[in-house]
């Protein structure tokens, strides 16, 4: 849906066994330290009074049947409700997180989120965001000298995009030159996810 390509069955695979996208480089390299940052986050809008955030492509291929809920907590923090329904079992879990606005200027939309796994933080830059549409975020780790581990998340305020919302995204990402061949879709169907 996102990205038909011929490479997609290949990619999907592949992604399968390294869940996250590991690339040649450095989270400091001039095309990455100067993606571009949405400014005047209104967290707010953001957390859209509860209403839910779906990932729908990613670097990822581990939040099939995920939704996110962030609730504010204060002018620069959110909670954050973790619901995802787990295909191979069906059973579904619920986790909650933190979110903090971490720029001191109240502008740059720039969040620290506790990984609803491990509790470790990971900053995302949201290099685009239309609140009522769609997000996406981006994390990068270096993984050595070398190598470097990004992460990619498309939301939607629907658990899918229309042609045009796909069109304006990948325009966007291309603008800021980050691939979106490795992505992969996630499974949002309703009656697959439905609990
Ligand atoms: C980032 O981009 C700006 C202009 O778009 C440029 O002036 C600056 O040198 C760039 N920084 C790096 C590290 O490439
Ligand atoms: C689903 O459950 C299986 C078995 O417990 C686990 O190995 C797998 O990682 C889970 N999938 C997700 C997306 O959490
Ligand atoms: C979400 O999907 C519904 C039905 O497919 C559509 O009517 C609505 O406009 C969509 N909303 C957004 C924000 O794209």
């Amino acid at each position: 849906m996102f990205n038909l390509r011929l490479a997609f069955v290949f990619i999907t695979l592949i992604s399968f066994s390294y869940s996250q996208y590991t690339s040649r480089g450095q989270c400091e390299d001039r095309d990455r330290i100067n993606l571009s940052v949405a400014q005047w986050f209104n967290l707010r809008r953001f957390a859209g009074n509860g209403a839910p955030w779906y990932p729908i492509a990613s670097y990822s291929s581990n939040l099939d049947c995920l939704s996110l809920y962030f609730t504010e907590t204060s002018t620069n923090t959110m909670n954050v409700v973790y619901t995802q329904k787990n295909l191979t079992t069906g059973v579904v879990s619920r986790r909650e997180g933190k979110a903090t606005w971490v720029r001191p200027d109240y502008r740059e939309a720039i969040i620290s989120v506790n990984h609803p796994y491990d509790g470790k933080p990971l900053v995302y830059r949201m290099v685009l965001i239309v609140y009522d549409e769609f997000t996406a975020h981006y994390s990068c780790v270096n993984l050595d000298k070398q190598n470097r581990q990004e992460f990619l998340h498309l939301m939607s305020r629907n658990r899918t995009l229309t042609s045009d919302q796909q069109r304006r995204v990948r325009a966007s990402l291309e603008r800021q030159h980050l691939p979106h061949g490795p992505m992969v879709n996630v499974v949002q169907d309703p009656t697959i996810c439905s609990i």
